[in-house]
C-alpha cells in the first residue's frame, strides 16, 4: 500500500492514537540511580559540572532512599570516595570502607532499595588507574585478586548486586567465584562488559576523584572505533557467569546497545554517563534546549535500541515526569 491509500498521518493524530500504537515505554523501574558518597557528617556538596547530582555523607542516604522510593526509583548504584588512596586501592576492601558503612546504612534504613555497587579501583589508588601498576603497566591478574576482594567485601556488607566497571580481562570468572565460595551464589553480576575509553567520563572523574594520574585508560577500556570487539568483550563475559551485559556510554553507542540486544539472551543495561548528562544540563541552562523533552527523548532513545536497564544521573527526573504524565 503507498500514498494515497496509505497515509501514515492517520495515527498520529491524536495522542491517543500516538499512545496505542506506542512502540517503547519508559518506566522507572527500570532505572537505576549512581550515588557518590563521600566521608564525614551531614554532607551535601554539590558537584559543578554535574548540576543536581550531590556528594552525599552516608547519614544523607536514608532521605536520598526514600525521596528515590517515593518516586519509583527502586535501585541505586554507589561509588565511593574514601578518605585515603593508596597504590593498591586497599580502601575499596576494607570492612569500614566508605561504601561498606553506606550499603550498611542503606540497607538499615531503607531496606526496600535495591543496592547495587561499582566494583573498580580508581577511586581508590592513589594514581587512578583501574588496577594495581607494576612496572608501567596496570596489571591484570594482580588486579584479579583485589576485585574479587571488593566484590566480596560488598556482598557482605549487603550489596544486593555488584557492577565490575575495571575493564580487566577474567574478572567476572574470578568474581563470581570469589561470591560462590562464600555463599553469595544469589548475588548477581551486572558486569560493565562493554566499557570505551571515553570522553563522555569528564565530570565523573571530577565527581569521584579518580583522574589517572599518568596515561589514560586506553590499555583497559575499548576503543570507541569497534564494534565487532563488544562482541567477544560481551561472549567472554557471558562465559564467565555475568547475569547482565551493560554498555557504556550510552547515546553514542546506541548501534552497540542493539548489536547486543540481538545477539545475547541476557538483559541489556547502558549507563547514560556523566558527560552525557552535563551536555544537557549545560545546554539547557543556556536556554538552547528544553530539558525535560531532551532527557525523555535520550532516555526513549536508549531504551528504543535495546537497553532493558538504564543508569542514569536523570532517574529522579525522569520518575518525576512519569508520574506527572498519568
Ligand atoms: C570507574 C567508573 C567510571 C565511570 C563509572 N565507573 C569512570 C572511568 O572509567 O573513568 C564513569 C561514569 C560516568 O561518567 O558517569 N572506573
Amino acid at each position: 500500500m503507498i500514498f494515497p491509500e496509505y497515509r501514515p498521518r492517520r495515527l498520529r493524530k491524536n495522542e491517543v492514537f500516538r499512545s496505542l500504537i506506542r512502540e517503547t515505554q519508559l518506566s522507572a523501574g527500570q532505572l537505576i540511580y549512581p550515588l557518590f558518597i563521600m566521608p564525614g557528617k551531614n554532607k551535601r556538596e554539590a558537584i559543578p559540572s554535574m548540576p543536581g547530582v550531590f556528594r552525599l555523607s552516608v547519614d544523607q542516604l536514608k532521605k536520598e532512599a526514600e525521596e528515590c522510593l517515593k518516586l519509583g526509583v527502586r535501585a541505586v548504584i554507589l561509588f565511593g570516595l574514601p578518605e585515603k588512596k593508596d597504590g593498591v586501592g586497599s580502601g575499596a576492601h576494607a570492612r569500614d570502607g566508605i561504601i561498606q558503612r553506606a550499603i550498611k546504612e542503606l540497607k538499615n534504613k531503607a531496606p526496600e532499595m535495591m543496592v547495587s555497587t561499582d566494583v573498580c579501583l580508581c577511586e581508590y589508588t592513589d594514581h587512578g588507574h583501574c588496577g594495581c601498576i607494576i612496572g608501567n603497566e596496570v596489571d591484570n591478574d594482580a588486579t584479579l585478586e583485589i576485585l574479587a576482594k571488593v566484590a566480596l567485601s560488598h556482598a557482605q556488607a549487603g550489596a544486593d548486586m555488584v557492577a565490575p566497571s575495571d575493564m580487566m580481562d577474567g574478572r567476572v570468572a574470578e568474581i563470581r567465584a570469589a561470591l560462590d565460595e562464600n555463599n553469595f551464589e544469589m548475588i548477581p553480576i551486572m558486569s560493565y562488559a562493554v566499557k570505551y575509553a571515553s570522553a563522555f567520563y569528564g565530570p565523573f572523574r571530577e565527581a569521584a576523584d579518580c583522574s589517572p594520574q599518568f596515561g589514560d585508560r586506553r590499555s583497559y577500556q575499548m576503543d570507541p572505533a569497534n564494534s565487532r570487539e563488544a562482541l567477544r568483550e560481551a561472549n567472554l563475559d557471558v562465559e564467565e557467569g555475568a547475569d547482565i551485559l551493560m554498555v557504556k556510554p550510552a547515546l553514542a553507542y546506541l548501534d552497540i546497545i542493539s548489536k547486543l540486544k540481538e545477539e545475547f539472551d541476557l538483559p541489556i543495561a547502558a549507563y547514560q554517563v556523566s558527560g552525557e548528562y552535563a551536555m544537557i544540563k549545560a545546554a539547557a541552562e543556556k536556554g538552547w534546549i528544553d530539558e525535560k523533552r531532551v532527557m525523555a527523548e535520550s532516555l526513549l532513545a536508549i531504551k528504543r535500541a535495546g537497553a532493558d536497564i538504564i543508569l542514569t544521573y536523570f532517574a529522579k527526573d525522569m520518575a518525576k515526569l512519569l508520574k506527572e504524565q498519568w
